[in-house]
């Protein structure tokens, strides 16, 4: 493996959805050490049972859990960060790595409340959870190259990552982060047209999923652009260009539009509420 963790402690702060995610796929993966891993959440019989589940320490105490961690991976409800970062404050020291992935909160925050300290913004997605994620990252004011190689490094084990301005943070949170529901309510509304059109349900599920899969796959893997793959699979006066123009009517294009711009603005406030 060209990145390994396993010498190095990390705390995982909050251990909820994403967390969870990443914790249960860097242990699984090797890329962390169970006996170097401290991870906490809020409420005293979630650690329990979690810490029994994962065979990692899980507690409720943030400051112990990052006592001479290298890496924090801050994954808890942007709402909570500040809370958070006073409280492991007394503990945190400038060789540290901070890997935050709350919404909305910028580097500068974090920095505010904890010093000069080298923070990497991270904003994965649910898809990790199977190594086919999507991870946005960007770096705080002393953060250098190298820490983050490591943060991409780390997120490089649960799927794809790339690296961006922070002014394009809440745009990727909208767009990869909130994502994936967009394209599970698509790919339920796909199952069931198959379904009105007298496919059985799962049948029409595979249909749509794997169709999703493999455009999105051809995307990738060629770097074309999606309106010459359409273009592609539209023949003349074929059925193609009747689907396609009910899309249109329907103004999918402007609503999937929207939505990205809606969520990218509700990005910008989270952290405050
Ligand atoms: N879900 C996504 O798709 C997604 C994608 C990208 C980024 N994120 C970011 O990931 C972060 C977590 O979101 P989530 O969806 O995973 O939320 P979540 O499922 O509600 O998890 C939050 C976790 O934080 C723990 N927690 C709360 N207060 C705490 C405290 N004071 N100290 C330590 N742990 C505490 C909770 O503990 P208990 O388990 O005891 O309640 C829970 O485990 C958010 O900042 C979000 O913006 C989420």
């Amino acid at each position: 493996m060209g990145f390994d963790l396993s010498g190095k402690r990390v705390a995982v702060l909050g251990v909820g959805k994403m967390g969870g995610i990443l914790l249960k796929a860097l242990l699984e993966k090797g890329l962390l050490s169970p006996k170097s891993t401290f991870a906490t959440v809020q409420h005293e019989d979630r650690a329990r049972a979690l810490s029994e589940k994962l065979g990692v320490s899980v507690g409720t105490d943030n400051l112990a859990a990052v006592r001479e961690a290298d890496i924090i991976l801050v994954c808890v409800k942007p709402q909570v960060v500040q809370e958070v970062m006073e409280q492991i404050r007394p503990n945190v020291s400038r060789k540290q790595l901070i890997i935050s992935v709350a919404a909305s909160v910028p580097t500068s925050q974090i920095e505010k409340a904890l010093g000069e300290v080298a923070v990497v913004r991270a904003m994965p997605n649910t898809p990790c959870v199977l190594g086919v994620g999507m991870t946005g990252l960007c770096k705080g004011k002393y953060a250098d190259a190298r820490q983050v190689e490591t943060a991409c490094a780390l997120f490089g084990v649960v799927g794809k990552t790339v690296v961006v301005d922070e002014k394009h943070m809440d745009a990727v949170t909208a767009l990869s982060a909130s994502g994936p529901a967009y394209i599970y309510i698509i790919l339920e509304s796909l199952a069931e047209a198959g379904v009105k059109v007298g496919l059985p349900r799962d049948v029409s599920t595979l249909l749509a999923a794997q169709t999703t899969l493999g455009a999105a796959t051809v995307v990738l893997e060629t770097g074309d652009h999606p309106a010459l793959l359409k273009d592609a699979v539209t023949t003349p006066a074929g059925c193609t260009i009747d689907g396609i123009m009910e899309l249109e009517e329907g103004k999918l294009r402007v609503t999937l539009i929207k939505a990205v711009v809606k969520a990218a603005q509700r990005a910008k406030e989270l952290a405050y509420g």
